[in-house]
Formats: C-alpha cells, sequence, structure tokens
C-alpha cells in the first residue's frame, strides 16, 4: 500500500466514493453532499501484523466461537443478535436521537455486569449523567466501569490496559482520532474510528457495541462505509408518540436478519414485550368498518397487527392515496387489483392506508387485510372482530398462498380469534384445529363475501 495518503470524496448520504468533488452527488442527487475523505497511511494496531505469523487453518481443525456467546439478559436483543454477543464481534446500533439507544445499552449492562467486566465509553454525557440514568435504570455492578472521553487514542489505550470483556462507544460520531484531520462526526473520522476500534477488538477478541447516529434520511451515518466493516447493524426504531421500540437487524454475520425485537419505554427504562400482537391489537375499535387485522411474520414469530382502511369523497383534483407502515405502490397495485378483476371502485375516493403501532408491514401475506379493509371501508360494513385474513394478492384477483399458514393460524387463536380467512391452497393443508374456523378463499371477492356473511360469537 502507498504511503502516501490519497483523497478521496465520499457522500455522506448514500456513502458512494468519487475521485473529485461534485456539488451534487453522481448516485443519490443528493446536494453539497460531498466530503473529503483521507485515507490514513498508518492505522492503529496494523504494525505488529508480519508475514511469518500468517498461517492458513484447516477448517475442521478450528473450533466454533458459538459457545462464547454472552447472554444479554434480553430476550429480545438476543434474539435480534442470533442468540447472544458473540466475542470480537462488533454491533452497531442506529436510531433516531431519544430512541433509546444508551438506556438500551445501559440496561443491559445490568445483567452483563455480574460476570463480566465492562467498559463503557461516552463521547456525549458526564459521569454524572450516566450515573443519575444507571441509578433510575437500577444499574449498579462494581464491574461496569464508565469512561467520558473524545479521544480515540485514550479510549484504545484504556481498552487494552484494562481488557474489559464487554466494550460500549456511545456514540461514534463523538470519537475524535487525532491521526485525521477531520472534524468528529465526518465520515473519514466515523469510518476511521470504526476501523481502529474493529482492530483492536477482534485481536482481543472484546465484543464491542457501537452507538450511530441516523442522517435525516434514517440511514446510520456515513453508512456504507460503516456497515461493511462491523458484523452486525441494528437500527432501533419508533414512533415518537408512541412508546413502543422495534429493534431490526439489517446485516448479522452470525444470525437471522429476519428478527425483531420489541421493547416499551417504561418509567424505569425499556422492558421487554413478550406479547406484542397483544401490543399491537390494544385499544382496536371494534365492530367498525374499515379496519382488519393482519398476521404477519416477522422473523420467525407471528405477529398480528391491525390495518385500517379510510375512503372518502375526493374534494378536487386527483384521488389522494397515503399509505403509513405499509408499501405505497403496493397500495396502487392493490387498489387497481380490486378495481379491475373484483368491481370495487375508487377512482373518485380518497384512500388511505394506516397499520397501527409505527408498525412496517412489507410482506405480502398483508395484501388481502389491507384490501379487506379497503372495501370493508368502501362498503361501511364492519368486518366482524373476530375474523383475521392473511394472503397474497395476485393480479387475476386471485389470492396466493403464503408460508407458514399454521403459525399465523395457531397465534390468531392463542389471542382469541374465531374465524381466519386464509388462500385456498394454504386450506388444504393446514392442521384442523377445534378452536378456530378455517376459511380458504381463492379471489378478493370471495373473501369480502366469506367476510361479510361471516358468523363470529
Ligand atoms: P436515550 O437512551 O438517551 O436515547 P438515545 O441514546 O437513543 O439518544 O433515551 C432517552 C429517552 O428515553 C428520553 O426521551 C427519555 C426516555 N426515557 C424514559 O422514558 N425512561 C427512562 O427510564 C429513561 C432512562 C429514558
Ligand atoms: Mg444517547
Amino acid at each position: 500500500m502507498a504511503a502516501k495518503s490519497k483523497v478521496s470524496y465520499v457522500c455522506t448520504e448514500c456513502g458512494a466514493e468519487a475521485t473529485k468533488w461534485y456539488g451534487r452527488c453522481p448516485a443519490c442527487g443528493a446536494w453539497n453532499s460531498m466530503e473529503e475523505l483521507v485515507q490514513a497511511p498508518t492505522a492503529i494496531g496494523n504494525s505488529a501484523r508480519s508475514a511469518a505469523t500468517v498461517a492458513a487453518q484447516q477448517i475442521t481443525a478450528i473450533k466454533p466461537d458459538e459457545k462464547q456467546r454472552y447472554h444479554t439478559g434480553m430476550k429480545e436483543l438476543d434474539r435480534v443478535l442470533g442468540g447472544g454477543i458473540v466475542r470480537g464481534g462488533l454491533m452497531l446500533i442506529g436510531g433516531d436521537p431519544g430512541i433509546g439507544k444508551s438506556t438500551l445499552l445501559l440496561q443491559i449492562c445490568a445483567h452483563l455486569g455480574e460476570t463480566l467486566r465492562i467498559l463503557y465509553v461516552s463521547g456525549e454525557e458526564s459521569e454524572g449523567q450516566i450515573k443519575l440514568r444507571a441509578d433510575r435504570l437500577g444499574v449498579a455492578s462494581d464491574n461496569l466501569y464508565i469512561l467520558c472521553e473524545n479521544d480515540l487514542d485514550s479510549v484504545l489505550q484504556c481498552v487494552q490496559e484494562n481488557k474489559p470483556e464487554v466494550l460500549i462507544i456511545d456514540s461514534i460520531q463523538t470519537m475524535n482520532w487525532s491521526q485525521v484531520t477531520s472534524a468528529s462526526g465526518s465520515v473519514t473520522q466515523v469510518r476511521e474510528c470504526t476501523s481502529a476500534i474493529m482492530r483492536v477488538c477482534k485481536k482481543l477478541g472484546i465484543p464491542a457495541f457501537i452507538v450511530g447516529h441516523v442522517n435525516k434520511d434514517g440511514a446510520i451515518a456515513g453508512p456504507k462505509v460503516m456497515e461493511h466493516i462491523v458484523d452486525c447493524v441494528l437500527y432501533f426504531e419508533g414512533d415518537r408518540h408512541s412508546s413502543y421500540r422495534l429493534l431490526r437487524c439489517v446485516k448479522n454475520r452470525y444470525g437471522s436478519t429476519n428478527e425483531i425485537g420489541v421493547f416499551e419505554m417504561c418509567d424505569k427504562g425499556l422492558a421487554e414485550v413478550e406479547n406484542p400482537s397483544l401490543m399491537l391489537l390494544s385499544g382496536r375499535p371494534l365492530n367498525v368498518s374499515g379496519s382488519c387485522v393482519a398476521c404477519a411474520i416477522e422473523g420467525t414469530r407471528p405477529m398480528l397487527a391491525e390495518v385500517q382502511g379510510l375512503v372518502s369523497p375526493t374534494g378536487f383534483g386527483n384521488p389522494r392515496r397515503m399509505s403509513t407502515g405499509f408499501d405505497y405502490n403496493r397500495l396502487s397495485l392493490i387498489l387497481a387489483v380490486l378495481e379491475k378483476r373484483a368491481g370495487y371502485f375508487f377512482s373518485n375516493l380518497d384512500t388511505y392506508v394506516n397499520v397501527v403501532g409505527g408498525l412496517w408491514l412489507d410482506e405480502p401475506a398483508v395484501d388481502l387485510p389491507v384490501a379487506l379493509a379497503l372495501i370493508s371501508g368502501l362498503k361501511d360494513t364492519a368486518i366482524p372482530s373476530g375474523v383475521l385474513a392473511f394472503g397474497e394478492v395476485g393480479l387475476t384477483g386471485e389470492i396466493r398462498a403464503v408460508s407458514n399458514a399454521d403459525l399465523r393460524i395457531a397465534e390468531a387463536a392463542r389471542m382469541g380469534f374465531k374465524c381466519a380467512i386464509v388462500p385456498h391452497h394454504n386450506f388444504k393443508s393446514v392442521t384442523k384445529r377445534a378452536d378456530i374456523q378455517v376459511i380458504g378463499v381463492r379471489t378478493v371477492r370471495e373473501a369480502y363475501e366469506v367476510v361479510r356473511d361471516a358468523v363470529v360469537e
């Protein structure tokens, strides 16, 4: 590698790199987002490597690290991580300010601190502030060390001296490495600091949580440059107005990326929500038009959620279409299918779809409940409250089979639902149950007719 430092430019919005500066990013079109990226000629922790130490190993002779997973004491977080923290793993936690990243990390210290030595580095809060929060959360452990520092060299020196068993960096944007001249939080700093932390942590086998702020588009600042360095990327999401928080995994080298964790922010910090269906359905209006319960699978877990559809006459001009928690284009497609294949007309009506609880449902199985909520809103006829539906809507108006039908029906029965409207192909193979009636349907029209006529006690 050349010893001379090389200059390139990187977009802070999308992470695209270019050899010269542009006023507008050629990749994503953002204005004034290109920043100078200086490739540092030397890096911490690299110097000790020499050719003589390199030796390839037979895969059969390598011991897996699986036993080295630490449990965080929060089942929801463990699940998202794929079973716990892996030794030497680097986990990036992103999310809006105030969503609860620092709270979550401080809370897990309570359990981890029983057996492991933890170093919590904060560049945002003072020791006193952290202590105040820790007292509130009931975190008191002699194994928890707090370091309020922005200088990365000092942090890494402290890590190398104290050899903690878990490292927490809150947040990477406040870290500053003196060898890089750019300001804290710039792409170059974030990238170099992350790589430096990674080298030290991998060498010492320390798992590290790194908090990353998100930019205005909701991506972690300096997104691509960080995501490929770390082992696991988690996003903490939630509506500002609701106390529920979802922890979603978008990259995981040690587990599935489909899992989500559900938390509720209480006055004593984050509480795990083990029964998300109950939470999502609480406060549901019964026997009103324009509402249908869906059963989606998030990861390996079935989850019931209410889908609402509102239909009202267009005031002027083009009808409005809006969707929250559901893909806008998918909504347009469902509306087109309903008009063309099922004879329900929305062309001079404004249509709004909302998934209650701040959840984002992108699974095809949610098509049918969305369609039913819209038809129910259009006809102003309520869907009985004990009925739920799932199924994919095809372009000819047919209802197509979805995966895990048994799991969804079992969850519906557990939550006290009496009738499930399912795709005909699923109906043929599902296990018959006494506590819930299952009805297979072939088309959207048939589904609505069945729902309308369903008698649920
Ligand atoms: P915080 O963890 O500081 O957010 P982040 O690190 O992601 O920026 O979360 C702070 C928010 O959480 C703040 O709005 C207050 C709220 N909160 C509670 O409601 N209860 C609590 O016990 C704590 C510690 C915080
Ligand atoms: Mg914080």
